[in-house]
């Protein structure tokens, strides 16, 4: 079977060593490679490996918008976000899902972080942030709010969803309300994430103030971190009870791709222990 990680950079990629961790628990012969894909060349590059044999791609920045223009079809969540994070070979069409937001629930639902009735800041509006906003209205949130530094780009993720199949989530009447970075001082949430880019950069400047972590229960970030990142460490310094890095959810997005690809469901404990999630 012959599947794969598309992206710019890919390095760093830990999608080979869980998806093998994945199949080694149906003994399934599997080939998973990174592959270092540009923007420009993004669109006959996946023809050509699905031409090639190929089943399966997970695809990761800056690709996941640009790999919409190829697919035959693309799944309701995929259109919600306006971006795909995997790609299948399904009866001879390539069809394009997004299983980022399923991920994230997943794993807060492993961690027994509740959403349900629950207050949520989403700190940024880019491609991230786009990924999970409908699945966690899915799941009855009281109020999920989009904070950016850019306000513009809240307002246009919002009016995005809204527009995109926004009628078809189970929370429709719920839809996220958005606001500017520093007019969050006072305000209180039950969960905090955060979906910027901040953390990905050398001084990961994040700014934001720290009341916004009074009362929360649970903070997470979005990116995957050896050593608690600059979010991470104001999280603990308000005392929130439960701060996490994104792993488990590269781990259960994985898991649902997979899932797909294959017709196995995996087992994501193993891995989520190996990282003390
Ligand atoms: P991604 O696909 O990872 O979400 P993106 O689409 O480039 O990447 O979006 C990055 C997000 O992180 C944006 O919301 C950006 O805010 P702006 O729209 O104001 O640029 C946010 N971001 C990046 N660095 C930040 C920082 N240091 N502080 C606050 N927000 C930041």
């Amino acid at each position: 079977m012959k599947l794969g990680v598309i992206g710019s950079p890919i390095e760093h990629s830990k999608s080979p060593e869980i998806h093998t961790n994945f199949a080694d628990q149906f003994d399934l012969e599997l080939v998973f490679e990174k592959y270092l894909v540009s923007k420009n060349e993004c669109l006959e590059w996946v023809k050509s490996f699905f031409e090639s044999g190929g089943l399966g791609l997970s695809v990761t920045l800056p690709l996941k918008e640009v790999v919409l223009e190829i697919a035959d079809d693309i799944s309701l969540r995929a259109k919600q976000a306006a971006a795909a994070n995997m790609l299948f070979l399904k009866d001879g069409k390539i069809f394009a899902d997004c299983t980022d937001g399923l991920g994230l629930v997943t794993d807060l639902k492993t961690k027994d972080v509740d959403i349900a009735d629950k207050k949520i800041l989403i700190l940024g509006a880019g491609g991230a942030a786009k990924g999970i906003v409908p699945s966690l209205l899915n799941e009855n949130p009281k109020q999920v709010i989009v904070a950016n530094r850019t306000p513009e780009k809240a307002i246009q993720l919002v009016a995005q969803i809204q527009e995109l199949g926004g009628s078809q989530m189970k929370s429709s009447i719920l839809m996220p309300s958005s606001l500017t970075l520093d007019s969050l001082e006072n305000t209180s949430f039950d969960l905090v994430i955060n979906a910027t880019s901040a953390s990905t950069s050398a001084d990961q400047n994040l700014e934001v103030d720290s009341s916004i972590f009074k009362g929360a229960a649970a903070a997470l970030d979005l990116y995957y971190s050896q050593t608690d990142t600059k979010f991470m460490q104001m999280a603990k310094e308000q005392s929130v009870a439960k701060v996490y890095d994104g792993w488990g959810m590269l781990v259960e997005q994985a898991a649902e791709s997979f899932s797909q690809w294959t017709g196995f469901k995996p087992d994501t404990s193993g891995l989520l222990e190996s990282r003390g999630a």
